[in-house]
């Protein structure tokens, strides 16, 4: 899989090929973020980017003045592209999984467009994904709606996320559908306020 990436994002392919009349993952992401966040406070917003792939969303999102992004991914081809774009402060090559060695209260906010797929980010890592985000900060996923209904990791997606409620970890502020996310079909995007922290 991060080789047929590595692969797409050569000479500019995958960017040509999911521009934003056909994938508009990074554009639905960044109006989602940018509603919680006063423009005068963007700057200072520690973002990390998961499964930034080639930097479309950090495009976007510097675009609206989130200037302090960094970029995971696991295919070095796709961070190379996003290392062009200027716009990420630091660059972290590797997978993210419930394991991920990212330390407790490192961000601000988690963010993420596009990563969530059959064979992407597995399932069970919302747990990780709450424990690195700050007390009060938010976690963020777009993604394709219908994946809820055939990608077998994700079935419990939503089940998880609200046992992680009752939990006392996050609150949803959001689970809403989209259209025209990504080749018309509908997309989610989920608001997660992060409620303890895990340090
Ligand atoms: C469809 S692209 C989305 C890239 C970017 N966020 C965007 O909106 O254009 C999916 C990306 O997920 C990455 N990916 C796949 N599995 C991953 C994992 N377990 N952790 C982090 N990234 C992953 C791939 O390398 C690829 O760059």
């Amino acid at each position: 899989m991060v080789n047929a990436y590595t692969e797409w994002s050569k000479n500019g392919k995958y960017d040509e090929d999911l521009n934003p009349t056909r994938y508009r993952g990074p554009v639905i992401a960044t109006q989602a973020l940018a509603e919680y966040f006063e423009k005068s406070e963007r700057s200072s917003i520690r973002i990390l980017d998961v499964a930034a792939g080639s930097g479309l969303l950090g495009q976007e999102l510097a675009k609206f003045g989130f200037t302090n992004i960094d970029a995971l991914d696991p295919s070095e081809g796709m961070l190379d592209e996003a290392v062009k774009r200027n716009v990420y402060t630091k660059f972290i090559c590797q997978y993210f999984d419930n394991n991920s060695d990212i330390p407790c209260d490192s961000y601000d906010v988690l963010i993420i467009s596009g990563g969530m797929g059959e064979g992407h980010i597995p399932g069970n890592s919302i747990e990780k994904m709450q424990e690195i985000v700050k007390e009060g900060g938010l976690v963020v996923i777009v993604m394709r709606k219908e994946y809820l209904t055939y990608v077998e990791d994700y079935k419990d997606l939503i089940p998880r996320m609200k046992q992680m409620e009752e939990d006392n970890k996050w609150k949803i502020l959001s689970c809403k559908t989209v259209e025209g996310y990504s080749f018309n079909k509908q997309g989610l995007v989920f608001i997660l306020k992060v409620l303890q922290s895990k340090c």
